[in-house]
């Protein structure tokens, strides 16, 4: 489970290693100048870091590099190594001004597509059919059940008229694609963020811009609800959506390369 962030200073420093609560495990990250430190003192505090709030490596640990907007940095690549992290992922936050405006070139060739709001008693079990295609290699959306379906709808921030689908003409019961947005409250490092959750088309479907149609949709729906920012995480080697999003003005962010052991 998330938990607050915990801070280790560095001694000799102003540098602190921070270990940071997500939901999949641990994020550890530098935040201050680390220059004057020795590499056994790092390393020292980090081995501390990281075994905190547990033994081991449950729930897992993962160093994050936040380029190039850098609120945490990565520990020193030859500390990481020492203990154990290699890097596994590079994902990009990246973010727009919204909303679009209506003769933004990112529309262009969008083809009209029936949106609805998501309904819960007749569209999970297509959703999870769809989401499962869809990600079908990716790290962890990929692997959805109707139970991981329920715990996240159950959240307090889920918003259904935010979660947009569309129904396959040609498979009666099942969806060409949804798009999920989630609006993030402003912190004191960001504006009220504005997120395309997961989108997803199926498979059969891909290359008929229905993706661009419906992230438009997402967008514009969160630009409706008075949002400012539009944001989303990719995998770094998504080549199809990185495409998408960089047609519709999309702009990376925050850079994460995540290391892991
Ligand atoms: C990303 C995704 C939503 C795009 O949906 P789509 O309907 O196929 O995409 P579109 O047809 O709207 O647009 C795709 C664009 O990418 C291009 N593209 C398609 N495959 C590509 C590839 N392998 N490499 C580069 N560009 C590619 C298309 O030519 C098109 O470009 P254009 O608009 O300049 O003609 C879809 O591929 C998908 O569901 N992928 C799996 C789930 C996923 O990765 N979601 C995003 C997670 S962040």
């Amino acid at each position: 489970m998330p938990f607050p962030p915990v801070d280790h200073p560095v001694p000799g420093t102003d540098a602190i290693l921070r270990v940071e609560g997500t939901a999949d495990g641990r994020d550890i990250g530098v935040r201050g100048d680390l220059d004057t430190a020795d590499a056994a003192t790092v390393e020292a505090v980090a081995a501390a870091a990281i075994g905190h709030g547990a033994l081991g490596d449950d729930p897992p640990v993962r160093l994050l590099a936040h380029h190039p907007a850098d609120r945490l940095l990565p520990l020193p690549e030859a500390v990481a190594e020492r203990l154990g992290f290699h890097p596994r992922r590079d994902l990009f936050q990246m973010r727009r001004p919204l909303p679009v405006a209506a003769d933004d070139p990112g529309r262009d060739g969008a083809p009209p597509l029936p949106l609805r709001p998501f309904d819960p008693a007749r569209d999970a079990e297509a959703w999870v059919r769809t989401n499962n295609r869809a990600f079908a290699t990716h790290p962890s959306q990929g692997q959805q059940t109707l139970a991981t379906l329920e715990a996240t709808l159950a959240e307090p921030w889920v918003d259904l008229d935010g979660f947009l689908v569309t129904d396959d003409p040609d498979r009666p019961g099942e969806l060409a694609g949804s798009c999920w947005t989630r609006v993030h409250p402003a912190t004191d490092d960001d504006p009220v963020l504005g997120e395309i959750f997961v989108i997803g088309v199926d498979p059969s479907q891909h290359g008929r811009r229905l993706g661009q149609t419906l992230v438009l949709a997402g967008l514009d729906h969160l630009a409706w609800s008075g949002v400012s920012t539009g944001m989303l995480y990719v995998e770094a080697d998504n080549e199809p959506a990185l495409h998408l999003y960089r047609r519709l003005g999309f702009a990376v962010h925050l850079h994460y390369r995540i290391s892991t052991r």
